[in-house]
């Protein structure tokens, strides 16, 4: 393989001629020189090429060598006059792979707004900040396996098609191959037993039941993967398709699992600063000024945490700043959790021992029998980042949830067996991969952090 931009621009200047290859972002001319900077997508900055018009003069060839044209050119590299680089290519030969008509390509301007280039999603990771946050995420992907790996979790691959509602909010996408114009059905109601499975099937709003499999027989597992969740919330924080991690440990109370939480969070901010410094720099200087500091000083500091009643008790002193009113029982707002972060805590807090009513099925129930075992890691600027809990592990008080809660325990034998047989204490959580990325780099909307996002009404390529 050819080296890339980003291995070329940590060359030393040669004496021998070598091939590079990539797109035209930029170009200017002088009277005798045509400067072009050249990308690949390896790393933020882009490798100048000069071509000088009168040793090298193809005239035709030089006209289209515009923004976005894809180029291979020879050429020497030698030390750069410039400020902006040490080295630069001094072409020799050119070729045109392909060209991008100037009156036609899209990205012209220095700065599109995200709003425009979400429409040309084919095209923006071709731009300098969502191609950052295109190698922001591969890292953090990367980080996020290397912190479980380091730990000895086992990586599972739980199923993307699911016949249970984890989350039991009813909020999922169906899969069926059924005729939709000629629905098979049995006393007025769908007949699922026609259906692909023989039962009702969904695309998975979380690994965790899957996971909790493999953690009574393997201990500390973790899944990493796609999820849709079919809530009709169009906000910058929501997705119908989104990446979680989810780690499940046996023999872990709700303690270790904040403790695992907050390590991971921190390793994985730590890893992108380490190596995406120059990206970093990027989304630090245009997109949220100053977040690499307060990121490193996240990396130093211990998370707050407060107990969701006594969180409650915090916001009631500030009932007159938010729009819904906070008072025991009701869900936290994302107001509240963002109040909570930026204006009490001034950095990342672990809510712990929420109401049951708010919370889903499997989580533990705390000796006041109203509160559970349940934690959310809340930071500035998002609100909900992580949602975890130590699960229930007595098949009695499960069962009785499950009927409290009108869910058919037939739905959950397998669950339940879990608890039947060999049932430990186990404790997890799952983290919502672009929220992370979002928090990483201070994008604000959702829909810019993942490569092809899927919202209410919007689903392209
Ligand atoms: O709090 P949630 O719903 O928790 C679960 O799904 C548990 N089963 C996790 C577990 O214990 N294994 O979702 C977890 C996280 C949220 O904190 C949030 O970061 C993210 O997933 N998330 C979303 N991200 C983008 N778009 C959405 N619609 C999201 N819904 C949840
Ligand atoms: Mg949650």
């Amino acid at each position: 393989m050819r080296p890339s931009i980003k291995e070329i621009l940590a060359m030393k200047p040669e004496e021998k001629s070598r091939t590079v290859s990539g797109w035209v972002r930029t170009r200017r001319d002088s009277k005798n020189v045509c400067f072009f900077e050249l990308s690949d997508g390896s790393c933020l900055k882009n490798l100048q090429v000069i071509v000088d018009k009168e040793k090298y003069n193809p005239e035709a060839l030089l006209s289209k060598l515009t923004t976005g044209a894809g180029v291979e050119v020879d050429g020497i590299l030698v030390e750069s006059p410039g400020q902006n680089q040490p080295v630069e290519l001094q072409a020799a030969e050119i070729r045109l792979l392909g060209e991008a008509p100037a009156d036609s390509y899209p990205l012209q301007k220095k700065r599109h707004s995200f709003e425009f280039l979400r429409e040309i999603a084919h095209l923006r990771p071709r731009t300098n900040a969502l191609g950052a946050v295109t190698r922001v995420r591969s890292a953090a992907s990367y980080a996020v396996h290397k912190f479980y790996q380091e730990r000895g979790f086992f990586y599972i691959h739980t199923p993307i098609i699911s016949a249970s509602d984890c989350e039991g909010a009813g909020e999922m996408f169906q899969v069926t191959t059924l005729d939709l114009n000629n629905i098979p059905k049995e006393d007025g109601k769908v007949d699922y037993s026609k259906d692909f499975f023989g039962k009702q099937a969904s695309l998975t709003v979380s690994g965790q039941l899957e996971a909790e499999i493999y953690a009574m027989s393997h201990s500390n597992v973790y899944t990493f993967g796609p999820t849709f969740r079919a809530e009709n919330s169009n906000t910058a924080r929501h997705l119908a398709e989104f990446w979680m991690i989810e780690p499940e440990m046996a023999f872990c109370n709700l303690d270790g699992d904040m403790d695992v939480a907050e390590d991971f969070i921190k390793y994985v901010i730590k890893y992108v600063l380490e190596n995406c410094a120059e990206d970093m720099d990027l989304f630090n200087k245009f997109i949220e000024k100053g977040i690499v500091e307060s990121l490193r000083s996240v990396v130093d500091s211990d998370f707050h945490r407060v107990t969701y009643t006594e969180a409650v008790r915090e916001l009631e002193k500030n009932t007159g700043s938010f729009e819904f009113k906070p008072s025991w029982g009701a869900d936290l707002q994302s107001e509240h959790e963002k109040f909570l972060t930026e204006k009490v805590f001034g950095g990342p807090v672990i809510v712990t021992d929420y109401p049951k009513e708010i919370k889903a099925f499997y989580m533990k129930m705390n000796d006041d029998g109203k509160t559970v075992r349940a934690m959310d890691v809340l930071v500035p600027r998002l609100g909900e980042i992580i949602g975890g809990s130590q699960r229930e592990d007595s098949l009695d008080r499960l069962t009785a949830r499950l009927e409290e809660m009108n869910l058919d325990k037939k739905d959950y034998w397998w669950y339940l067996d879990l608890r039947r047989y060999g049932s430990v204490p186990h404790a997890g959580f799952g983290l919502g991969f672009e929220r992370l990325i979002q928090y990483l780099t201070g994008m604000q909307n959702i829909r810019d952090v993942i490569p092809f996002p899927r919202t209410v009404h919007s689903a392209e390529f």
